[in-house]
This record gives structure tokens, C-alpha cells and sequence, in this order.
């Protein structure tokens, strides 16, 4: 069975990275499969409308409810989660990737403008789960680069899509913390030196080495993922590093 993805938006040519280098990859597999749909074939007017002035006035232009209603009744499946883009969603994370991946497929709503009219979201929720998610506290033109970030997130964690699954498991924030630095020969490069002990074949030397390089950059650059860590996550010596 293979992962479906569809995207419906008013810029498909904006998803066309989907088809290429990894993903398009697991496409000619077969172990992905990718529709990106126009919204503005569910317009029934000239102009092929999708947005108008919001409800009690102020900047912008909403998306109307009517095209995205016909939109998700020609491509969802029942019960498929709907995923809707938007700076004002709860955080996309790797959690929730890891989650989704888990589910036979994705329908993915892009807005541009102010947003989406709310009672797109409300009314989906009655044919399936949906998520209003945000990849990060910056305001976007659109979801549709949102939606390549999520895509890439989640397909990677496919089974088959990634060759090496080690590489996958060991990935920052798969444990909850940032993943410490990697190197490559020469062991010497412009007068900088590998860390001595990834020479020494001394595989428990290199495990301990490893887990404190991720505790020591994590503390620095992602404090607030140390502070989230369950109780048991760290032993008491780490702890007071
Ligand atoms: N659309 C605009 N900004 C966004 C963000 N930060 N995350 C997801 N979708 C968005």
C-alpha cells in the first residue's frame, strides 16, 4: 500500500519540487503517490474567484468557503487527516511526522491571503481528523512551501524511503535532542583536527563522547527541548552539566 498525498492549491506549479530528488524517487517506487490539484477548477465564475473581503473588515482577503468545500469533497478520502497550513497553527514536529506517517495518507489545504474561512477547518472535522499546524514563528506568503517542508518530514520516515534506517532513528530530535557535530577525512583540514577520540576505535568512548556533544549543544542552542525532556531522560550526572 502506498502513502497519498494531495495538495490542493491555487499555485500547483509552486509543488512541482515534489516530484523530484528523494520524494520523486519513492514516486517511481511506488511507495508515495502525489496529486496536486488547482482550487480554481471548483470555481463556478468567470474570474474563477477564491477570496473576498473578510467579515468585520480589516486588512487582507479570505478564502472562500465554496470552492474549498467542492475541492475537498472531489480529493479526500473519508477519515484521511486534513492538514491546513497557517502561522497561526500549533508547531509542526517531528513527533507529529512521525505520527502521520503512520496513516495511509495526507490531504494538505494551502492558503494564501489573510487565511482560510474557519469554516472549512470546522466542517472538515466532522469527515476526519484535521490539523492546523505552523512550521515556525515567521509568516509565509503562502502554505505551499510549508507543505514541501511537512511532505519531506514525513515521507522520509516511510518505510522503504530512506535506505538506511539507522540514519533515520539517529536524526536530531528523534530522542528529543539536537544532534551533535559529523566528521569526514582527512582527519586534518586547514589546520582543524577531527576529535581525537572518533580515531580511536574505542566504540563506548565514541557513544559517551556522542551523548555529551548532543547534551552540550542542545543546551546551548535548544534549551527549552532540555527543559521538555521526561524525568528519566537524563541521568543524574548529566543533569548537572
Ligand atoms: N503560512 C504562512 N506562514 C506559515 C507558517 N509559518 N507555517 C505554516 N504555514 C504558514
Amino acid at each position: 500500500m502506498s502513502f497519498r498525498i494531495d495538495v490542493i492549491t491555487i499555485f500547483p506549479e509552486y509543488l512541482a519540487p515534489l516530484r523530484q530528488s528523494l520524494l520523486g524517487k519513492a514516486v517511481e517506487r511506488g511507495l508515495v503517490e502525489v496529486g496536486v490539484h488547482d482550487l480554481r477548477q471548483w470555481t463556478d465564475d468567470v474570474h474563477r474567484t477564491v477570496d473576498d473581503a473578510p467579515y468585520g473588515g480589516g486588512a487582507g482577503m479570505v478564502m472562500k468557503p465554496e470552492p474549498w468545500g467542492q475541492a475537498l469533497d472531489a480529493v479526500r478520502p473519508a477519515g484521511t487527516r486534513l492538514v491546513v497550513p497557517t502561522p497561526a497553527g500549533e508547531p509542526f514536529t517531528q513527533r507529529m511526522a512521525a505520527a502521520w506517517a503512520a496513516e495511509p495518507g495526507l490531504v494538505f489545504a494551502c492558503g494564501r491571503y489573510e487565511g482560510i474561512d474557519q469554516r472549512v477547518a470546522d466542517w472538515a472535522a466532522d469527515a476526519g481528523p484535521v490539523s492546523e499546524v505552523s512550521i515556525g514563528d515567521y509568516v509565509l506568503a503562502g502554505g505551499e512551501s510549508a507543505v514541501l517542508v511537512m511532505v519531506e518530514a514525513v515521507t522520509r520516515l516511510l518505510p522503504g524511503v530512506v535506505g538506511n534506517r539507522e540514519s533515520v532513528e539517529y536524526d536530531s530530535h528523534a530522542d528529543g535532542l539536537l544532534e551533535g557535530p559529523s566528521y569526514t577525512r582527512p582527519a586534518t583540514w586547514r589546520g582543524h583536527e577531527v576529535p581525537p577520540v572518533l580515531l580511536s576505535g574505542d566504540h563506548a568512548a565514541i557513544a559517551r563522547w556522542r551523548r555529551a556533544e548532543s547534551l552540550r549543544r542542545t543546551a546551548s542552542r535548544r534549551p527549552d527541548l532540555l527543559a521538555a525532556l521526561p524525568a528519566d531522560a537524563l541521568t543524574d550526572a548529566e543533569r548537572d552539566v
